[in-house]
């Protein structure tokens, strides 16, 4: 049996994952505000390590995946501190635990998002690990009407902290692929309020053109994550892979 953390584990791409690991075998550890193994909130100092904390006490110290999943969209301060600083964090406090498995694998989970306009300062904070400077930066720009920019920012972030990361020895050198699934607009409660106004829905439809099947169940999601953390992803690592309808490809073109 392979032992695999998962946060955002109570809802959308991140149950539908944990009960699609449970099915083939796996044993999940859980992390989410509520309804978790471990209930923690991934968005302060004192969460983080209490979600470390909590899953190495469940797993006896080793790990043989980790998926950071949890997170939040919307003009928020609160998306750069969950899905940049929450999930890097966890990744991070749980690498250790993963250097002492067999065939070790972790995921992220970014965004289509992470394509668009960003916020620079936010951006560079981030990667520089400065979470006062990121959430200053944020809360400026939340102020000045520029909220939307956070949720960008934040996956933009986490996907350059990963590609960075994955083939440093800490990670590749440790033997830990290290990967990432941006979805396109994918149908979880996340999303819901999006679906509920038109004009919303034409917005979204226009920033994120899906040709290949339109919007995504979370479980098409979660099928790409558990390859992710599966013994048979041996080589691949760095990588930000979109699972949007072909959103990615339409938007940046010839850009590979
Ligand atoms: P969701 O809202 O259904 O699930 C997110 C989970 O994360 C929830 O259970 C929530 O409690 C948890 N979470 C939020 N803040 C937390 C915190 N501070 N500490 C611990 N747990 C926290 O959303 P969904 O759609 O399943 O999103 C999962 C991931 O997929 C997110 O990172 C999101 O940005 C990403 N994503 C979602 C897309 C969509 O269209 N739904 C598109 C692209 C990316």
């Amino acid at each position: 049996t392979r032992t695999i953390a998962v946060s955002g584990s109570a809802s959308g791409i991140g149950k539908a994952l944990t009960e699609l690991l449970r099915a083939r075998g796996d044993e999940v550890i859980g992390i989410d505000l509520v309804e978790a193994e471990v209930v923690a909130d991934l968005s302060t100092e004192e969460g983080r390590a209490g979600a470390v904390e909590g899953v190495l006490e469940r797993s006896g110290g080793t790990l043989d995946g980790v998926v950071a999943c949890a997170g939040l969209s919307g003009p928020l301060t609160l998306a750069v501190k969950v899905n940049y600083f929450g999930a890097v964090a966890l990744l991070e406090g749980l690498r250790p635990a993963l250097a002492r498995a067999e065939r070790p694998r972790a995921a992220a989970v970014g965004s289509i998002s992470g394509t668009q306009p960003v916020d620079e300062i936010v951006l560079r904070s981030c990667l520089n690990g400065d979470e006062r400077a990121a959430v200053e930066a944020a809360d400026e720009a939340v102020d000045k009407g520029r909220g939307r920019t956070l949720y960008p920012s934040s996956k933009a972030a986490l996907a350059q902290w990963l590609r960075r990361s994955a083939v440093s020895p800490a990670w590749a050198g440790e033997g830990i692929a290290l990967n990432a699934i941006a979805p396109g607009v994918v149908l979880t409660p996340m999303s819901a309020p999006l679906f509920a106004d038109e004009r919303m829905r034409k917005v979204m439809d226009e920033a994120v053109p899906m040709p290949l099947n339109g919007y995504a169940d979370a479980v098409v999601i979660a099928e790409a994550l558990a390859w992710l953390v599966s013994p048979a992803n041996s080589h691949m690592a760095g990588q930000v892979i979109y699972v949007d309808g072909g959103a990615e490809a339409v938007l940046r073109g010839s850009e590979v």
